[in-house]
């Protein structure tokens, strides 16, 4: 049997940071990822990473403290904030650690990482190679793992977690060129998954971004917190949803409406167009709701009056994908937007250790909330919580199987699961049932989208639920046209589409009880935030007939909280 003291699933940042965490204390680690290292969705974040380094001289008075309010504040105060103030504490460690391992920043004139505002920002904080950062930072981290020397299985995609008597034993994984099913012990599991952005039908995720990692441990019992915190980034290409980054306005960018006006003064007159995400993605959708979008679907990003030089260097990738997917050049012309899903705040509940209930299994990046950014994450955060939990998760994962005498434990637990994921790969291709995948995935997303998107109301939501729990079901009735094993890609999707399911009944029913507006979760009919009733974690676990929800507290121990203005 295949065995690793520490196994890391997910080869993006956050896994690729926490292998190289374990390696500086065992060389038998390894990193699982369905996709090359270099492949995953990491790569397709833009505009940067966030750290008060002071660079920028608008930013000389700015501190890691500071920082931290911001984010507690975007959050709407659901963060829990000794996790954020973590989080913004590690910062600039991490991001001098990418410096000297040889990632290409965009520099100051005296030669510093160089540094743009981003929303919700009290300073320009956010460090930047062009509009490529995600892009960078991914390669860097892969020249790491190679010096590392750490086994990597490309290609391989977990279908179980195996728990044995409430610790975990290692997973259950697919070689998808052969379609064979491994068991894996590991003395520790970190997952490093990513989110659930193909839930949803328009969002800048790749098409790999799917619940799957969260469902696994979810369908262990392992909870999932705060799921009806899903982020919509107010600028994305319309028609493909390409991101366009908030670098672009950081960058001086306006966002305006068919009548000319630069409509944000209405809506958020300090920060204008750099307000956090959740509030701008409201506003563009207003404007369009209220007759002011052109085409009643989109608003204009208007860089023109930036000049070609600041577009050429700053924003090459902007360009570039303008030109290529909507033969427009925004040195000219302005870019036709709309708010597209992007990130999901809930996850796998973890502490701040990234440690969650099951001794030895691990979380970190976005299929995690450790709770660092509540109900609205701010522009760059994501980024760092990639390198910062990464490490985390590694040293602590470290410390648990420290000084464990009998390491390979669960051999039989391991051998069962796999006779368990046997037969329901087995019954998965043989069934005979009617439904088409297809049809499930595209009814799954337009609901997400229509239903439970920037504004949500009571009766869509209960709509949206039903629909859910009837996909459920249905899926249970999906035949596959494709029955072999070897490199069987709609086998590969049915599994995925199982995980995008569950994870989505979270995301819906937590979003039905909450009876408020906080940060990306806006209800129409609950348009207050309300701190007596809501101010708490939901917690999602799993049962055999839907999802059952409960609450938990948040840490406020440092800011009282207050109403968010901008
Ligand atoms: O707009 C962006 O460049 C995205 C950054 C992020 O999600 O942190």
């Amino acid at each position: 049997m295949i065995y690793h003291k520490v196994l890391v699933v997910g080869g993006g940042l956050a896994g690729m940071r926490a292998a190289i965490a374990v390696s500086e204390h065992y060389t038998n680690v390894a990193l699982l990822t369905k996709i090359y290292p270099v492949r995953s969705h990491s790569g397709a974040a833009q505009g940067g990473i966030n750290g008060a380094l002071c660079n920028n001289p608008r930013g000389l008075h700015d501190s890691c403290e500071r920082h931290g309010f911001d984010t507690i504040k975007g959050s709407d105060f659901l963060a829990d904030q000794k996790a954020s103030m973590l989080l913004t504490a590690e910062a600039p460690k991490r991001i001098r650690e990418l410096e000297h391992w040889g990632c290409p920043f965009d520099r100051t004139e005296e030669g510093k990482i160089a540094q743009r505002p981003f929303g919700g920002a009290g300073f320009p904080r956010t460090c930047y190679a062009a509009d490529k950062t995600g892009h960078v930072i991914l390669h860097v981290l892969y020249e790491q793992l190679v010096k590392h020397e750490i086994k990597t299985y490309n290609e391989w995609m977990v279908t179980k977690l195996v728990v044995e008597d409430g610790i975990c034993r290692g997973v259950i994984a697919m070689e998808l060129l052969t379609g064979k099913l491994h068991p894996i012990m590991a003395e520790a599991v970190i997952f490093t998954t990513g989110g659930s952005g193909r839930s949803y039908g328009v969002t800048t995720n790749a098409r790999t971004s799917t619940g799957l990692g969260m469902a696994i441990p979810y369908m262990e019992g392992i909870p999932l917190k705060d799921m009806e915190f899903v982020q919509f980034h107010p600028t994305t290409l319309v028609g493909s949803n390409i991101l366009m980054t908030e670098g672009c306005r950081g960058e001086g960018g306006y966002l305006k409406n068919k009548l000319g006006e630069r409509f944000m003064q209405k809506y958020a007159p300090d920060f204008m167009e750099l307000a956090p995400r959740d509030i701008v993605s409201r506003c563009i959708t207003t404007e369009i709701l209220e007759g002011r979008g052109f085409d009643n679907s989109y608003v204009h990003l208007d860089l023109t009056h930036l000049g070609a030089h600041k577009i050429i260097t700053r924003l090459p990738g902007i360009r570039e994908i303008c030109i290529n997917f909507k033969g427009i050049d925004p040195i000219t012309q302005p870019i036709p937007i709309q708010p597209g899903m992007h990130y999901f705040m809930g996850g796998i509940d973890c502490n701040i250790d990234c440690a969650t209930d099951v001794p030895g299994f691990y979380a970190a990046g976005e299929c995690a909330c450790v709770s660092v950014h509540g109900a609205n994450r701010l522009g760059g955060n994501s980024l760092l919580e990639t390198v910062v939990f990464g490490a985390i998760a590694g040293e602590k994962a470290v410390k648990y199987i420290e000084g464990k005498k009998d390491a390979r434990k669960g051999e039989k637990a391991l051998n069962s699961a796999l006779e368990q994921q046997e037969s329901k790969i087995n019954n998965l291709l043989n069934n005979q049932g009617k439904e088409k995948m297809p049809d499930i995935t595209k009814e799954m997303s337009e609901t997400m989208l229509k239903k439970v998107g920037v504004f949500r109301k009571k009766d869509e939501l209960k709509a949206a639920l039903d629909k859910i729990k009837e996909l459920i079901q249905r899926y249970k009735n999906l035949g596959l046209l494709n029955k072999n094993r070897k490199c069987n890609q709609e086998l590969m999707w049915a599994l995925e589409l199982e995980g995008n399911l569950l994870v989505d009944e979270t995301v819906v029913a937590g979003a039905l009880v909450r009876e408020e507006s906080r940060g990306s979760h806006s209800r129409t009919d609950f348009p207050k935030r309300d701190d007596k009733n809501w101010l708490k974690h939901t917690v999602a676990t799993y049962s055999s007939d839907g999802v059952k929800l409960s609450y938990k507290e948040v840490d406020t121990s440092i800011y009282e909280p207050v109403e968010r203005k901008y």
